[in-house]
């Protein structure tokens, strides 16, 4: 028998049978593909400092204990109802939200709330390793912080599908678990997230910029005409902020460090030779998991996208803030390819919906890259990063047929062969990267030599911490 004291949540678990029934069956599989799939090496002998979320105020979600991983409480959350909320777009404007799933959108609801679920697991699956190779005690502790809320996000998609989706859901929650990221056979469902993360500058931009496609998703989810979706993805953004701050200060702080190396050296010469991470090698990183995430947005042009919008299923960032809610008539400008040509075109904004939320996101990801530049400019370098234009490295949409510099120059395949690893991680720099990362780093305190120490430690406690021990 499940208790439901065991798993927080403000959705009335225990007084719903027919949920606990359903999560008594599913949970156990769970904590089995936390144990094979989740952090390798860190479930039975160490005890993590972490967050976990038991209200949805906001004492309840900073409530901070020691814990072993598989012993977390994963919790159940619905940001607080809003008083006769009503669909704030599309065709169905102005009705009351939906309490349940009106069938004619079942299907296309269904894949968004499994779409959203599957990259949950996925990046718990990705950054399983890096545990072994950390940089310090508290870099250690937000991998698992990250880690574990990531699994909260499975579990609140997992409600909804046992919640609103009857038999299907139930079925598409056992598959949830069974899909396993990189795996041939049965590989998680977007590509990003079948991409290794084996290395902590893969993971510190997977966060900056994978987990940012996430807050983009779960902006326009929040937006939907079905209240449980949107309520859901409303808390789910109060913990992915978390995740986009591990990112951007985990590279701020290898920056740092990287100035402060090569000041030490008098400004000259190769940091590798010190242990550092060269700004060109961090600048390829950024290339590489922007450009994976670009993708994540879908198509340029998009009649799902269209019809999303159109059904109230799917809205804006910020949906509020713009004028026109229905979008008729308005047209979105494109830079289109239209027979290897670049060309301006005009298409119904509804068509657009993929690309309007991109521009959102290539505007959140810039003002994290100019934090950074602010680093470098204070420490006296002229060097600069940058995001490559949205053309390069495509894998989906219309830009994947061809290929692009990082400043939008169409390159041939030759020249693009020849030349990406000016742009994109090679085989040698990531060789680089594990030398430096062989060795884990967990004495309290300590940190990597290519990484700096944070301002400051979590929730108040010291930098000096011990935020992951073993057991005594
Ligand atoms: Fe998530
Ligand atoms: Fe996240």
């Amino acid at each position: 028998m499940i208790s439901a004291e065991r798993i927080p949540n403000n959705v009335g678990l225990s007084s719903n049978k027919r949920l606990q029934r359903a999560l008594e069956h599913w949970q156990p599989k769970y904590i089995q593909w936390w144990r094979d799939m989740g952090p390798q090496g860190f479930q039975d002998y160490h005890q993590v400092y972490v967050r976990t979320a038991v209200s949805v105020d906001p004492s309840g979600w900073a409530h901070f204990e020691y814990v072993k991983l598989p012993e977390y409480r994963w919790g159940i959350f619905l940001a607080d109802p809003i008083h006769d909320r009503r669909i704030g777009f599309g065709d169905f404007m102005g009705n009351p939200v939906w309490q349940e799933v009106p069938g004619e959108f079942r299907n296309q609801l269904r894949r968004l709330v499994v779409t959203q679920g599957d990259t949950e697991p996925a990046s718990v699956e990705q950054q399983r390793w890096l545990g072994q190779r950390c940089p310090s005690l508290y870099d250690l502790r937000n991998l698992f912080q990250v880690n574990v809320e990531e699994g909260r996000h499975l579990w609140a998609m997992v409600y909804l599908l046992h919640s609103y989706f009857g038999r299907d859901g139930r079925d598409e929650a056992e598959e949830l678990l069974e899909r396993q990221s990189g795996n041939r056979d049965k590989p998680r469902i977007l590509d990003a997230f079948n991409e290794p993360i084996e290395n902590w500058l893969d993971f510190f931009m997977f966060t900056m910029f994978t987990d940012r496609d996430g807050k983009s998703q779960l902006l326009s989810l929040s937006e939907s005409s079905l209240d449980p979706l949107s309520r859901t993805t409303r808390f789910m953004l109060t913990e992915e902020a978390h995740h986009m701050f591990v990112g951007e200060t985990g590279i701020s702080r290898i920056l740092e460090r990287t100035c402060q190396l090569m000041k030490g050296a008098g400004y000259s010469g190769d940091v590798r030779k010190i242990g550092g991470i060269d700004f060109e090698t961090l600048q390829k990183f950024i290339n590489l998991w922007f450009s994976l995430s670009l993708d994540l947005h879908g198509n340029e042009v998009s009649t799902n996208a269209a019809s999303y919008f159109a059904n109230g299923l799917k809205g804006r960032a910020y949906e509020e803030k713009w004028d026109d809610h229905k979008v008729t008539e308005a047209l979105y400008e494109l830079e289109a390819l239209a027979e290897g040509k670049l060309e301006k075109r005009h298409i119904p904004m509804r068509t657009a919906m993929n690309e309007v939320l991109r521009d959102w996101y290539v505007g959140d990801c810039q003002a994290g890259v100019t934090r950074w530049n602010k680093i470098l400019e204070r420490n006296g370098f002229s060097d600069r990063l940058g995001l490559p234009d949205r053309k390069f490295n495509r894998g989906i949409g219309m830009f994947s047929a061809v290929h692009f510099d990082p400043q939008g120059h169409q390159l041939s395949d030759a020249d693009w062969d020849r030349r990406k690893h000016e742009w994109l991680p090679s085989g040698k720099d990531r060789e680089y990267l594990l030398s430096i990362q062989s060795e884990p780093v967990y004495e309290p305190g300590k940190f990597a030599n290519y990484i700096a120490p944070p301002q400051r430690g979590i929730k108040g406690a010291p930098v000096n911490f011990e935020y992951v021990r073993t057991e005594a």
